[in-house]
């Protein structure tokens, strides 16, 4: 079992929660490849008031259901991270999951139009974006536990501690 499906079981039980670990995948970027077909954007899911499905439990089953048509299908773990996505298009809240630590680049996807501000070890932390998307650079010696995210869309402004979890929960 890998770091991220261990973190979620202990959190489901109850156990110490391991550390978060970074997601492997680009969830809006699954949407729009696998799911866009039949749903169209963001904007149409709202528009067909696809996401108002609750409680958060009941939507997070629909999206399972619907990550096991899609090629590669989801596993459980990545359709709650792509519930969330959904609920934050829904709120209009800002969205950052941390995909992959590559060296020095800890690598992030965003909502676009998100303000995306990052610290670590008490520095705050520059941004780039290459082939494979956008990406902070990390201090020496850090890791996701040590980068704390500010993330600001619209009037909202949001913090995502990457010691407590890998994206933002809604
Ligand atoms: C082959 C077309 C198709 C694809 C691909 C598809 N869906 Fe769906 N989806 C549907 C249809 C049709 C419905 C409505 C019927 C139903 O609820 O099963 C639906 C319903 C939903 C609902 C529930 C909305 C409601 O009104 O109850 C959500 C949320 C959803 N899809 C998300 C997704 C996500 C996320 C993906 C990609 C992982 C995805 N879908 C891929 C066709 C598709």
């Amino acid at each position: 079992m890998g770091m991220f499906a261990s973190a979620i079981l202990a959190a489901a039980i109850g156990g110490p929660v391991a550390k978060p670990a970074p997601i492997g995948f680009l969830p809006a970027a699954v949407y729009k490849r696998s799911c866009a077909s039949c749903h169209g954007d963001s904007a149409k899911m709202i528009a067909d008031g696809r996401l108002k499905m609750r409680p958060r439990r009941d939507l997070n089953d629909k999206v399972k259901e619907m990550g096991a048509i899609i090629q590669p299908p989801l596993k459980p773990d990545q359709s709650l991270v792509m519930t969330d996505l959904l609920l934050s298009w829904e709120s209009g809240r800002p969205f950052l999951a941390i995909v992959r630590q590559e060296g020095a680049k800890l690598r992030f996807e965003a909502t676009p139009g998100t303000t995306v501000q990052a610290a670590a070890k008490g520095s705050s932390l520059s941004s780039g974006k290459d082939s494979k998307g956008d990406y902070v650079s990390l201090p020496a010696g850090a890791g996701i536990s040590d980068v704390r995210f500010t993330l600001r869309r619209g009037k909202t402004t949001v913090t995502l501690d990457g010691s407590r979890a890998a994206w933002t929960r809604y």
